[in-house]
């Protein structure tokens, strides 16, 4: 028997200190004027010293378990979608699990940068429809400013940190989940990385003095690649819910650059307002970026009942993927 899925609840959380394009200026070469017209991002939040990932990914799961009326102990898998976890070993999801007293659960890391959400989403889904889950909780969490070079104005403006959750079950209350996509191609790995700290480079003084545990990426060939995948997911998507891209009432893009989703914006022939974006405020926070903008758009009531909502993520690896909510 398959179970039909639902999204109980949502929550998430960013840290308190903010990083605007002004405190940029006396970082690198750029200015306010260029990364807004470039970028659209205005500002975004990141994790000050003595803070981690952990911390952002505990309130978010908090929040969505609150929002859900679901308790920590009721809660069968934590997956803690994330490539910037406390430390290599054990799991961010582990710590997760210890500091919210959700005794009942198994608890993992997914990788899949952007599209982690949508991935953690999905598995999470599938352990719903198996029966081998009654309540999942999937938090998306990154600290991307600990992985961010703040010497390189080629990546350093678009990243902040945050994290957002949501609790999945199943039964009448809810929205309807379903129509997950998730594809990768390990080809374009070299385009968007952190090339030390793993077990082809491991930490040495020269990766440090190379700066090579930072992120690195050809921002050209990732745009195109971002372009391109933003508008097949959205089509598919529509295609596989038998709509057309104008017909979505809400589409909750990977929060990554406003040039990106205005390209698939024009190339739908869809409108401006059946976007919803936050990456003004929070810059491009990876995984957590869909989970953070789901949560907000549905706490300021942007999506209403009986909305067809479109996630849509691509990022490193390369990954992409989207998923379908009913509201
Ligand atoms: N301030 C001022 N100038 C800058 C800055 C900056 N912050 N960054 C780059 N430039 C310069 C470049 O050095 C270049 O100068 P040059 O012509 O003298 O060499 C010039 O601006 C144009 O560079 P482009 O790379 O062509 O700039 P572009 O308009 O493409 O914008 C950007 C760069 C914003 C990075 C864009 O390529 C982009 O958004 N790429 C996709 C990024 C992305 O999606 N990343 C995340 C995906 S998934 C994941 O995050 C994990």
């Amino acid at each position: 028997m398959t179970l039909s899925v639902k999204l109980l609840g949502t929550g998430s959380f960013v840290p308190e200190r903010v990083l605007a394009n002004a405190d940029f200026e006396r970082m690198v070469d750029t200015s306010d004027e260029w990364i807004m017209s470039r970028t659209g991002i205005r500002e975004r939040h990141v994790l000050s010293e003595g803070e981690k990932n952990s911390d952002m990914a505990v309130q978010a799961g908090y929040n969505a378990l609150q929002s859900a009326h679901v308790a920590p102990g009721e809660v069968d898998q934590i997956i803690v979608c994330t490539f910037t976890p406390d430390m290599p070993l054990p799991s961010c999801a582990c710590v997760v699990q210890s500091r919210l007293d959700a005794e009942n659960a198994f608890a993992i890391d997914l990788s899949a940068a952007c599209t982690g959400y949508i991935g953690g989403l999905t598995y999470g889904a599938a352990m719903i429809r198996s029966g081998m889950a009654k309540r999942v909780l999937v938090i998306a969490s990154e600290a991307l400013s600990r992985v961010t070079d703040y010497q390189d104005r080629g990546t350093c403006v678009l990243f902040g940190d945050g994290a957002g959750a949501a609790v999945l079950g199943s039964g009448d209350a809810g929205h309807a989940i379903g129509d997950f996509y998730l594809r990768a191609d390990g080809s374009g790995a070299e385009q968007l990385c952190v090339p030390a700290g793993g077990s082809a480079m491991p930490a040495s003084a020269t990766t440090v003095s190379e700066r090579l545990h930072f992120i690195k990426m050809n921002g050209r060939e990732v745009f195109k690649f971002a372009v391109t995948k933003m508008i097949e997911l959205i089509e598919g998507a529509a295609e596989r819910a038998g709509i057309k891209p104008a017909d979505i009432d809400v589409v909750i893009p990977h929060q990554v650059n406003q040039r990106i989703i205005q390209a698939a914006i024009e190339r739908l022939e869809m409108r401006q307002e059946q976007f919803f974006c936050n990456l003004e405020k929070y810059g491009n926070t990876s995984a957590a970026s869909t989970a953070i903008a789901l949560d907000e758009a549905a706490r300021q009531g942007r999506i209403q009942k009986g909305n067809t909502v479109v996630m849509a993520a691509f990022g490193a690896g390369f990954t992409w993927g989207s998923a379908t909510l009913k509201w």
